[in-house]
């Protein structure tokens, strides 16, 4: 079943969102924290190792009951059904949209095109598994018979940011084995990382969905190339593998068939980590833990699915950043992770969030009237409070925040990780309060100002507050929990599709750049230049000299 096409505009929950906005737009939260002892308690949500507060939001009970009005009438509760049963959600490109099979259970049943394809993941998760376990133990060797050490991941977009993401993400649990990440067709991505590898010892793993990507295939024919000013052309089939729908293309490139894993048009790039694209992922810490991931996101797939919307982790934070979007006009979202490891989590949640809630057209093929996907940014904290936050709390613009931070640290150092969260704690607390010019005025005065020189400073001082945050405060970072923690945001990008009525799993905006790029290719590479606009003329005929 396709998902409907209703403009949320027109429902009576948007209607009723509007006045209310209206009405208490100039409540501050220290009121609503004042008001009610409990909101704390009231507004969080406890779920397995998961405590979700999402209290210090510009939100009353009234504002919570009218989005999960509009949740129902924007038809979710399908959408859900019609999402998780592989139903051909990606319209415009005639797919269903099943990266959640990929972390199903042994025995359940997903079916497309009358396949059981869960059949089909547990038999690309054993070869996986094997591959990864041959390589980590040595048992796979490179052409000279010494065993790997190094890893390099040839891919770009979902098929680099996931997989960097994540293997950085958990570098704790990680083997002797070397990564590296090749994504940019930036020359000087690719030299600065072979300079310093041993071809001998270093194996290469391709992942391209398309296995048509420009970037991908001209890093990993680079890569070949520099191979093979030391290797025979016989080895090419062992030491490098390949993930992508294109089996053909892959034989072409001459990788041997059990290198070779397949994938499915069902799932979207940047939600494919859980795949074979995830196969660094797995080599980097161990099949165990890669699978531990897995079972992390299984396990949110399964809250998403069957809870109640009133207590939902995803449902709820996508509405409230519905609120935000759609009614306070907050063009951003700042995603704050306190823990140094998941320093490439906002730029991984960038593609997943902007490539596929950044839609103008909604279901009808009509431009939109109301504001879609957020701008999505950030950077680990405490860094983060020394860089931007300074505009986060005194700057004109309203940025809704989300806080993850960690209860306990993985190396267990106390000390350090009492002042991080300490850090995480106060922000988000002073975020919401503010400092009032009573409470600036009488700090002043404790340090001795008076008079005009006080009055003269007082307003800079001041912290107006009423700045929304979420925050996640996670039990540690384990596989489990941060599979749990990246599923919770892919379900949060599918609800805001359903409700801004767009096609969240298609990417047509990328494509006309990709376009240009090939006919400016061939003006670089050729003496005389086409047909363009001014400036890019000018631009060329600098460039060329
Ligand atoms: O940038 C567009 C895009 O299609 C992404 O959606 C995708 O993750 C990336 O390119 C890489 O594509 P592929 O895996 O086919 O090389």
């Amino acid at each position: 079943m396709a998902l409907p096409t209703i403009n949320p505009t027109t429902s009576e929950a948007w209607k009723k969102l509007q006045a209310h906005y209206e009405e208490t737009k100039s409540t501050h939260l220290r009121e609503l924290f004042s008001k009610d002892e409990e909101r704390g308690k009231k507004f969080s949500l406890l779920w397995n190792d998961f405590y979700v507060d999402y209290s210090k939001n510009r939100i009353t009970d009234t504002t919570l009951d009218l989005l999960l009005q509009l949740a129902q009438e924007v038809g979710l509760p399908k959408a859900i059904e019609g999402y998780f049963g592989g139903d051909l959600i990606n319209q415009t490109e005639g797919r269903a949209v099943l990266h959640t099979a990929l972390r199903a259970e042994k025995g359940d049943q997903i079916f497309v095109d009358g396949v059981n394809i869960v059949d089909e993941v547990f038999d690309v998760k054993a070869k996986i598994k094997s591959f990864t376990e041959a390589v980590i133990s040595g048992e796979k060797k490179g052409y000279t018979g010494k065993a790997f050490t190094d890893v390099v991941n040839i891919g770009i977009g979902g098929s680099d940011l996931g997989p960097v993401m994540v293997a950085e993400a958990l570098k704790f649990y990680k083997n002797h084995l070397k990564m590296h990440f090749v994504s940019n067709v930036d020359g000087d991505h690719v030299h600065e990382i072979i300079k310093d590898l041993n071809p001998e010892t270093t194996l290469f793993v391709i992942v391209s969905k398309t296995f048509t990507t420009q970037e991908t295939l001209s890093n990993a024919m680079t890569i070949k190339k520099w191979f093979l000013e030391s290797a025979s052309e016989k080895y090419i089939a062992h030491h490098f593998a390949a993930v992508s729908t294109n089996l053909e293309k892959i034989d072409e490139f001459g990788i041997a068939s059990e290198n070779v894993f397949p994938m499915w048009d069902w799932v979207g790039g940047r939600f494919s980590l859980w795949s074979a694209v995830g196969l660094s992922i797995a080599i980097s810490i161990g099949y165990e833990n890669f699978d531990a991931l897995l079972a992390g996101a299984h396990e949110m797939d399964v809250h998403f699915k069957e809870t109640a919307f009133e207590e939902n982790i995803p449902v709820i934070l996508a509405l409230i950043s519905v609120w935000y979007n759609n009614f306070y006009g907050a063009e951003t979202e700042a995603i704050i992770p306190y823990t140094q490891y998941l320093s490439r989590f906002s730029a991984y949640l960038q593609q997943g969030i902007m490539e596929s809630n950044g839609k103008s057209v909604d279901r009808a093929g009509n431009r939109v009237g109301h504001e879609t996907g957020t701008i999505i940014w950030g950077e680990p904290g405490t860094n983060s409070q020394h860089a931007f936050f300074q505009l986060i709390h005194q700057g004109t613009k309203l940025i809704p925040t989300d806080f993850i931070g960690y209860k306990k640290s993985l190396h267990g150092d106390v000390d350090h990780h009492n002042k991080l969260m300490a850090n995480f704690f106060a922000q988000t607390e002073a975020l919401m309060n503010g400092k009032t010019a009573d409470e600036v005025k009488q700090e002043l005065e404790s340090q001795g100002m008076s008079g005009a020189e006080l009055e003269k400073l007082l307003p800079f001082k001041v912290f107006e507050g009423n700045k929304p945050t979420n925050t996640l405060l996670i039990d540690k970072l384990t596989p489990k929990s941060l599979g749990a923690l990246i599923a919770l945001y892919e379900h949060k990008i599918f609800v805001q599709g359903v409700v801004w009525n767009i096609f969240s799993f298609d990417q047509w905006g990328v494509e006309l750049g990709k376009q240009l790029a090939k006919n400016i290719l061939g003006d670089i590479e050729n003496s005389e230049i086409g047909k363009h606009d001014s400036s890019t003329m000018q631009l060329l005929h600098f460039f060329k000299g």
